[in-house]
């Protein structure tokens, strides 16, 4: 995520417009029923209610939650456009009532033409609107490749019986919420402006502006499933569509060729692990470095000490600042694809040891300067988020967590084939060497190699306490991901809270750089801030329900039943129930 969408992900909510301005974000806007819903056969939360309701029908037809999120991810790709795609990518975590737990990387590729300072302007400069729209934004997609191996491998219901209902709903169409009727008004006037296919494929036939309750059709969307559906991914990676975007990127001096979809696959990996206050965190690997992340920040907080910790208190948030700030460095300083770096000391990152040390050296009175703190790999001190999230429980308690994206919202704004193809390049360190102050980061380990994914922050995650199920999670934001995550997480395995309150509770973040502590109204009071800007720390206020939305499911093993919440900073999710 581009620090303008990071921007735009905060100043959503401040606009008085914030149904239409937050829903551009990250898919926030009105709340909707602040409801939760709870079964012993299964449930499904996601962005959007009708993705759910696909969900909830694979699990019908006697599906199980990796069938579910199959269909809920199709189903996104038509519902929640922003978000929700076959042009992306991103990662699942399985695990199954056996207790094994395994993830699918299906994170986007770099293009086997793509060069380290591609996005170098003449003089040096990033020049961030390559990366932020238009052709050569796009990393190979990942996401039908990722969906395939997740059902080659852990389905069980026919993969026709799981994409066609998505196709279905395309050719049928769907009601606009005001909401997403508001946002698709929007995009057309910026982001799909300069992409005809793209104005083509979300505008009104007439070119009048959408209105809450108008049907969206997406045929051109409708075939492309319905040739996934017949022909399986490789119609996306070899067949009909692979020609389609290779022929566009040709037309518009694109990056991708049939043979960079030729040669994409998804990988199976092991996830990470770590363990926190009697639960055991299960989380993604690299190339996320979201799981790392989490874990690390778990470990400081448990090396300090848990006793007495609120979540608004000054000592928590202190505390939270600084460990998320020590493990957001050891991102910048280390994390990458792993199959093109020997030398991440992941084992060293996820240790209890390690954290000791990173929580030892940390004072409890007095924020740590984050440019002290990673000078070395700063070179310039002089500069002062769409993803989309959903969870799946079965009857027999097999649970999956997958996060997927376009980076930012509606990707790189280019529709091929019926589909948004995404920006995610821009998840690269742009300019090799070069680290600063504000956003940038310019570390060996994410700097661009034909075929190497880029380093990501989403964070799906499964806790398991006791050896039994006990939350799914994750959230959309950037680099505000880890942190949104742990949020939900901490308010179950530290708080004690119940799913919606953990849900509905305000976020916090810090990502080491820029060096500030971003904190939604509420997370504290103006008592706690005035202290927290005493010890030194950089607040700064947002708004209410500003960060990521987080559709979360938490499971009681004694009674088998899963409770989901969906989260009420975006407009259109739902929480459903296996019929
Ligand atoms: O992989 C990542 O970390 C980012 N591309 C995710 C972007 C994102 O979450 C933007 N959403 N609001």
């Amino acid at each position: 995520m581009s620090r303008s969408m990071f921007a735009r992900l905060f100043v959503a909510a401040l606009s008085a417009s914030a149904l239409t301005t937050g829903a551009l974000a990250c898919g926030k806007a009105a709340a909707p029923p602040t409801d939760v819903v709870s079964s012993t056969t299964g449930v499904v939360v996601s962005a959007h209610h009708l993705a759910s309701d696909l969900g909830a029908a694979a699990l019908a037809k006697g599906g199980n939650a990796v069938d579910a999120a199959i269909a809920t991810a199709f189903g996104l790709a038509v519902t929640h456009p922003s978000a929700g795609n076959i042009g992306g990518g991103g990662f699942m975590i399985i695990r199954l009532a056996d207790g094994t737990a395994t993830t699918i990387d299906y994170r986007e590729k770099a293009p086997l033409a793509a060069t380290a300072t591609m996005y170098l302007n003449k003089d040096g400069t990033r020049n961030e609107a390559a990366t932020d729209s238009g052709w050569r934004a796009p990393g190979v997609p990942g996401t039908v490749a990722g969906l395939a191996m997740a059902h080659a491998k852990y389905g069980k219901l026919a993969w026709r019986d799981l994409v066609t209902p998505s196709a279905e709903l395309a050719e049928r169409g769907f009601p606009l919420s005001q909401a997403l009727a508001d946002e698709l008004n929007a995009v057309m006037k910026s982001i799909f402006a300069p992409f005809p296919s793209s104005v083509a494929a979300y505008g009104k036939a007439d070119g009048t502006p959408w209105k809450g309750g108008d049907t969206l059709k997406l045929p051109q969307l409708a075939r492309a499933l319905r040739v996934i559906a017949d022909s399986g991914a490789a119609a996306f990676y070899a067949g009909w569509i692979a020609d389609s975007i290779a022929a566009q990127m040709r037309a518009h001096k694109g990056l991708i060729t049939k043979a960079d979809l030729g040669k994409y696959a998804a990988v199976e990996r092991a996830p990470v692990r770590g363990t926190f206050n009697g639960h055991e965190i299960i989380g993604m690997a690299p190339p996320s470095s979201g799981g790392t992340v989490m874990i690390s920040v778990l470990n400081q907080l448990e090396a300090g000490g848990l006793d007495g910790l609120t979540r608004t208190s000054a000592r928590y948030l202190h505390r939270r600042a600084e460990a998320s700030r020590r493990a957001f460095l050891d991102r910048a300083r280390w994390l990458g694809d792993p199959d093109f770096n020997d030398s991440i000391p992941l084992t060293r990152l996820l240790s209890k040891d390690y954290a000791a040390t990173l929580a030892a050296a940390t004072d409890s009175s007095k924020a740590t300067s984050s440019l002290a703190l990673g000078s070395d790999i700063v070179t310039d001190r002089g500069e002062s988020p769409q993803t989309t999230h959903f969870s799946v429980v079965d009857a027999d308690g097999n649970a999956v967590s997958n996060t997927y994206t376009l980076e930012s919202s509606y990707g790189s704004g280019v529709v091929v084939a019926g589909f948004l193809l995404n920006n995610e390049m821009g998840d690269f360190n742009k300019k090799p060497g070069y680290t600063n102050t504000g956003w940038a980061i310019g570390t060996p380990a994410n700097v661009i190699v034909p075929e190497k994914r880029m380093l990501s922050s989403m964070s799906p995650t499964i806790v398991t306490k006791d050896g039994a199920l006990r939350l799914v999670t994750g959230s959309p934001g950037g680099r505000t991901i880890p942190n949104t995550t742990l949020d939900v997480v901490l308010g179950i395995t530290l708080f004690g809270e119940d799913i919606r309150t953990a849900v509905d509770a305000p976020r916090v973040h810090h990502q080491w750089m820029p060096d500030t502590l971003h904190l939604e109204s509420g997370a504290a009071s103006a008592d706690v801030i005035a202290a927290l800007r005493a010890m030194g720390h950089a607040v700064k206020e947002q708004p209410a329900r500003s960060q990521g939305d987080a559709h979360s499911i938490m499971y009681d093993a004694k009674t088998r039943t899963a409770t989901a919440a969906n989260d009420k900073r975006s407009a259109d999710s739902g929480a459903r129930a296996r019929p």
